[in-house]
């Protein structure tokens, strides 16, 4: 049947659905059922690589009214591609949408459109050299890579990527990339054959490892004559969207003004100056509530164990060690009013780690005497003085998930304990989807098995409802 829907199409449909399967990765026949499953539009735009969501149609229009931006600092980078000439009108874009603009234009860049019309539009002069005396006395390329709260890069051509990918600092463009603390948002733009290298795949692998959004390529006719397929630059309405959403314009805080602690990852328990104990947590939920909460509009502190994967944006990042570390930090970062402890903290450590490395051919293996490292769930929610007003612990578990969370409630004194299953067959250690359990006082919700970053959500959302309005 979708066989014969599909032979039936004209050619320039059949054609456009070619394209669309090829950027989803499906065979046209499982694009068609997509379609028809989920009565979405042909020409709707194509799903956003990376972890920008898509555009929600009604409440990303409601958002992208005049104002939705008021108050907040975009640095736009516009790349040397032929998609420069919409980077101009993201600029009038954005500044519809309120915010204030800054713009480098990359040398490339600048073989397309103007310093001049850039600067027009955003009301401010277009930077476009790192060696510019004016400039470096005037904002300096420091400056300008951190008064803004992101940096939106469009079109990103390849070479961009892989200048960021590899931390090349050789212009003004790409030495403001690298000295940016702010989030980062790519739109990429370049002839298919470019993006499908593996080169350029392997560029925005290593992006998105580090933290980078990506919105687009889209599928479409290219600019070049008779050129088509995964390449098109997202248009400047998505990118303003996606903006929109990175900035949390529009977007209820209701965590504002509360005081927020998140410990992530795990701890390593050092044997001798080489050696250690840990275990495999990835501490992508850790790091997933940080963000949320932030995004909710939290003061957050997040206590981190050693882990791969990039800082969270809009969140103060505290890097420890071992246990003994995350506790101090943890301590030093109360009072709070909330606690959510998802580390995997070692319970045990070496009772005497060595001072150097411990040698073998002594005859025997070294017999490790562990000891137990202190609680840091335990120790907050039986705080004398600062407990936050609500603890929240996590517990990992491989059998009778509900019932060792049920102990653990009532053994640590938190309020809620988020019970999730880590047996190897569940892929939750270092995956990026989870199943929890709420444990409390009032019973267990079991949520349905999703993205680590909708666990964090849903729970951001359930802290701002136990907590109330802010007095
Ligand atoms: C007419 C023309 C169009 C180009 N379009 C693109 C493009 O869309 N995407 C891209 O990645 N490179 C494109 N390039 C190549 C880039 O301009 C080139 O890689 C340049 O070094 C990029 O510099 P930048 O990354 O510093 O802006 C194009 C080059 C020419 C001559």
């Amino acid at each position: 049947m979708t066989n014969l829907t599909i032979r039936r199409l004209d050619e320039a449909l059949k054609h456009r659905l070619r394209l669309r399967a090829a950027q989803n990765g499906r065979s046209m026949e499982k694009e068609v059922r997509c379609l028809l499953a989920a009565g979405l539009s042909e020409d709707g735009p194509g799903p956003m690589l990376g972890p920008v969501a898509k555009p929600a149609s009604p409440a990303g229009a409601a958002a992208a009214q005049a104002g939705a931006l008021a108050g907040r600092r975009v640095l736009l980078i516009i790349g040397g591609g032929i998609a420069a000439y919409k980077g101009l009108d993201l600029i009038r874009r954005v500044r519809e949408r309120g915010a204030e603009m800054r713009v480098i234009l990359t040398y490339g860049a600048q073989q397309f459109v103007t310093p001049l019309a850039a600067g027009a539009l955003a009301g401010e002069r277009a930077y476009t050299d790192l060696f510019d005396q004016t400039t470096e006395f005037d904002v300096g390329h420091i400056r300008l890579a951190r008064d803004t709260d992101l940096v939106a890069v469009a079109p990103a051509t390849a070479n961009l990527m892989a200048k960021m990918a590899a931390g090349l600092a050789d212009d003004l463009a790409s030495t403001v990339l690298l000295a940016t603390d702010k989030p980062v948002l790519i739109a990429p733009a370049m002839n298919p054959q470019m993006w499908a290298h593996p080169a350029t795949r392997r560029n925005l692998a290593r992006l998105t490892a580090d933290g980078v959004r990506v919105i687009g390529p889209n599928a479409g006719e290219m600019a070049e004559r008779g050129e088509a397929g995964v390449g098109r630059m997202a248009e400047p309405g998505e990118i303003a969207g996606a903006l929109e959403r990175l900035l949390g314009a529009g977007m209820p805080h209701p965590l504002k003004g509360q005081r927020m602690i998140v410990t992530s990852g795990p701890t390593h328990e050092p044997i001798d100056p080489v050696r250690y104990i840990a275990n495999r947590s990835s501490g992508k939920q850790g790091h997933a509530i940080a963000e949320a909460a932030a995004r909710a509009g939290a003061d957050v502190t997040l206590v981190s164990g050693p882990v791969a994967i990039a800082d969270p944006p809009g969140v103060r990042v505290i890097k420890v060690e071992s246990a003994r570390a995350m506790l101090a930090a943890v301590e030093a970062a109360l009072p709070a009013d909330v606690g959510v402890f998802a580390a995997a903290v070692a319970d045990w450590r070496v009772a005497e780690a060595g001072e150097q490395k411990i040698k073998k051919g002594t005859g025997s293996a070294p017999q490790l005497a562990l000891v137990e490292n202190p609680d840091i769930l335990a120790t907050v929610a039986r705080h004398p003085t600062k407990r936050p007003r609500l603890v929240i612990g996590f517990a990992a578990e491989t059998e009778h998930v509900i019932a060792h969370a049920r102990a653990k409630l009532a053994a640590k004194g938190c309020d809620w304990i988020l019970a999730n299953d880590v047996s190897p067959r569940t892929g939750v250690m270092g995956g990026d989807a989870n199943s929890v359990h709420l444990v409390s006082e009032g019973g267990v919700e079991s949520w349905p098995r999703q993205p680590k970053a909708a666990v964090a959500q849903s729970l951001v959302e359930r802290i701002a409802q136990a907590l109330g309005p802010r007095q």
